[in-house]
């Protein structure tokens, strides 16, 4: 498809995954679950292993976060998506306005809207640009999405909020790498198929006292809620250090596995390997005739998800497909449903930076 395009040995990278989700799960982790198999997978999820397993995982994000007391790290099946529900149902009053960038926020907002008995407002950017949010005196909560994976925007403030309002982040997408102070939000939740490198289907919802209180608020009045979605079943079991239902305990592990990494390194210390990737690639980016940042307004560029825009003249996509047949590099292309002509590369913390720098030196052979 590209004739002579040859890729020199040593811009070869060690893993050839970059896509945002989901993203690697690097090869030593998968080996240590291997090791540990017989005594976890396949154990009873109430079992001492699996409960020390999530024990773990909701003391590393304590940590990581330095999440103030009383707040609960709450566990259960379903990813993301199932949140979007969960939260409308189970934790919106009357109405929540959301402040939307791009496919994932606007998939929010739609999953709240189709709800009867609460109003949902959207507050819409277009995509390929930000949004600040703002409290609502009308809202009972303020929904937020921390980074909009399929544009590769990220927040770059919160909103305070006052005592009867919520404040929820989706941070499925930069949650770990993009900066956020806890203290500030009430309901932080994410699957961490990205910079969690674990695999979709599991959330984590982190909930302030105020979410919490919330929860129990709507749980006992008369709104008819789905068994699956019942908030204080999960917080009771959060408390026993377990999951709502069976969970998937290899992404437990897997996740479990990168809060330690990333705990080793440091919120703050994250976010700075981030920033490092994010202000090559945008260099590199600016720098290079074929090639603009998607996002024009520096702000708002993630730190997590680099979205790339290349000139017309070179067609993406079977680059893109013959560096997949020849097993080198997966993952860059496009969101979906936004089509451009476009390089979507995830900065999360598992890729490595080298492997950051020969992409784009591949990229650059291409361009040409
Ligand atoms: C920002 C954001 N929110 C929500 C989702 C949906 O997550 P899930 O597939 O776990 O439902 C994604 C998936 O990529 C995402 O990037």
């Amino acid at each position: 498809m590209i004739p002579n395009y040859d890729i020199p040995n040593d811009l070869i990278p060690s893993d050839p995954r970059f896509g945002c989700g989901p993203t690697l799960i690097p090869n030593e982790t998968v080996q240590k679950l291997v090791d540990h198999g017989p005594h976890l997978l396949g154990t009873s999820h109430r079992s001492k292993a699996v409960k020390d397993l999530v024990k773990e995982i909701q003391q590393g994000l304590v940590n990581y976060f330095n999440l103030p007391s009383g707040y609960e790290v709450v566990l259960g099946n379903g990813g993301a998506t199932f949140l979007f529900d969960a939260i409308g149902l189970g934790l919106v009053q009357k109405k929540s306005t959301h402040f939307t960038c791009g496919e994932f926020s606007n998939k929010w907002f739609k999953s709240h809207k189709l709800i009867p008995w609460i109003e949902a407002e959207e507050v819409a950017a277009e995509y390929g640009t930000g949004i600040t949010a703002e409290n609502r005196s009308d809202a009972d909560m303020i929904c937020v999405t921390l980074n909009e994976t399929s544009t590769g925007v990220m927040v770059d403030s919160l909103p305070d909020v006052d005592e009867e309002t919520i404040l929820a982040v989706d941070a499925t997408s930069g949650g770990g790498q993009v900066p956020c102070d806890l203290s500030k939000v009430d309901l932080f939740f994410f699957a961490p198929q990205k910079v969690f490198a674990s695999e979709g289907g599991t959330f984590v919802a982190i909930m302030s006292p105020k979410a919490q209180k919330r929860a129990l608020e709507i749980n006992d009045s008369d709104r008819y809620i789905p068994g699956i979605m019942n908030w204080k079943t999960a917080m009771d079991n959060a408390e026993k250090n377990q999951t709502y239902n069976t969970p998937c305990i290899s992404a437990l592990f897997y996740l479990n596995e990168q809060i330690k990494r990333m705990n080793a390194v440091g919120y703050e210390g994250v976010i700075a390997e981030g920033n490092k990737r994010a202000d090559f690639i945008y260099q590199w980016a600016t720098n290079h005739p074929k090639l603009s940042c998607y996002i024009s307004d520096q702000k708002y560029r993630s730190n997590a998800v680099a979205t790339i825009d290349v000139d017309e003249s070179f067609d993406v996509t079977p680059f893109i497909k013959e560096l997949e047949q020849r097993q080198l590099v997966y993952g860059i292309g496009s969101y979906r449903k936004l089509g451009r002509n476009q390089f979507r590369i995830a900065l999360f913390q598992a890729i490595s930076f080298d492997d950051i720098v020969k992409l784009t030196k591949i990229i650059d052979l291409a361009l040409k």
